[in-house]
């Protein structure tokens, strides 16, 4: 298959592409490289730095490579900054997104795989979520990813759109290639390893007086190529005109809580790890754990990595390598 990956010089993206091309599928990466990294983008996928709000460019870029399908994972995905300041999210996750799926048209191009994510649910009433639970989000991030979801749906109805939304829950780890090199990082594991690293002094725990088994928050990890393996399942599943699907992707089981990632962290690093509690963050639900059965049971997928201490080596691994690039 010829693979449109939007964002695919980010985290996630590179690791789909990666094992996009070893299944011997052709890719090509559009990034805006705002936030991407060009040497994470695989040597034999081909690249084009585009917006997507660049609409008749991304229609040339699509029609020129033959795109079978894309997948959409460009975005801006900080829940924090999504609160105070919601246009650039509204602009970047809709409007950009909406100008894609336009391109999408007159490329007639007509099969989508979306990123989505677990904070569509916001603060949700019961654990683990299913995809029939309430979808009210609780910031700009969740509500406009729904808001492309919801597109997704009509654009299926109207035009034939066939589309796949994946509702990420933690990504987390790292393959021997690719890791996370976000900045400013701002999630949990590759703040804790830092500390392990000595590059930052400490990890600050926002808040240990939640309604939790310790306290602390409770979120549901999953290997980043275990959620890439979910990608490539949904690209063969997307057959049937006009079909929108939505599927959350996590582990599953009880997750696991910030201390238990502090704990595991000082098992896989062998070192301590200052940490300090401080004031909860706005806009964390207590714990965010997903039910999978419906993406196990309608495509397949499992989780190969469930294991924490597995999941923070690779990511341990990856930062270790001489050849990481600094952040
Ligand atoms: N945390 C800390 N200290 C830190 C960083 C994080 O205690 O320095 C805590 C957070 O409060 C949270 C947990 O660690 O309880 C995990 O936080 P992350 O920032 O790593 O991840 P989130 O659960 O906030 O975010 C993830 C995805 C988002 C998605 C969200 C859904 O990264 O894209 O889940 O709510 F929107």
């Amino acid at each position: 298959m010829r693979v449109v990956v939007t964002g695919g010089a980010g985290y996630i993206g590179s690791v789909v592409t990666d094992q996009l091309i070893a299944d011997g599928h052709e890719v090509l990466v559009i990034d805006n490289l705002v936030k991407g990294h060009l040497d994470a983008v695989h040597d034999s996928a081909q690249f084009a730095e585009i917006d997507l709000i660049e609409c008749d460019n991304i229609t040339n870029a699509l029609g020129e490579f033959g795109a079978d399908a894309v997948i959409h994972m460009a975005a801006a995905s900080l829940v924090g900054e999504s609160v105070t300041n919601p246009s650039k999210y509204y602009q970047e996750n809709v409007v950009a997104g909406l100008s894609l799926l336009d391109a999408m048209r007159d490329a007639s191009v007509t099969r989508i795989v979306f990123s989505s994510t677990a904070a569509v649910y916001g603060d949700p009433e019961k654990q683990p979520i299913e995809e029939t639970d309430a979808t009210t989000p609780t910031n700009p991030y969740g509500a406009a990813k729904l808001a492309f979801e919801h597109a997704l749906r009509w654009y299926g109805q109207a035009y034939g759109l066939s589309s796949i939304s994946l509702r990420y829950f933690n990504a987390a780890g790292a393959t021997t290639r690719r890791g996370e090199r976000h900045d400013p990082e701002t999630h949990l594991i590759p703040l804790v390893l830092d500390v392990a690293a000595g590059r930052r002094p400490e990890i600050l725990v926002f808040g240990d007086d939640y309604d939790t088994p310790d306290g602390t928050c409770v979120r549901d990890y999953i290997h980043v190529e275990d959620l890439a393996r979910a990608h490539t399942l949904a690209l063969q599943a997307l057959d049937a005109p006009g079909v929108a699907r939505s599927y959350n992707l996590g582990c599953g089981g009880t997750g696991y809580s910030v201390r238990q990632v502090l704990d595991a962290a000082i098992r896989v690093t062998g070192t301590d790890i200052p940490m300090r509690v401080v004031e909860r963050r706005a806009g964390d639900p207590p714990v965010l754990v997903a039910s999978s059965q419906r993406i196990a049971q309608d495509l397949g997928w499992q989780p190969q990595r469930q294991e924490l201490d597995e999941i923070l080596t690779t990511a341990w691994q990856w930062m270790q390598q001489p050849a990481h690039p600094s952040r």
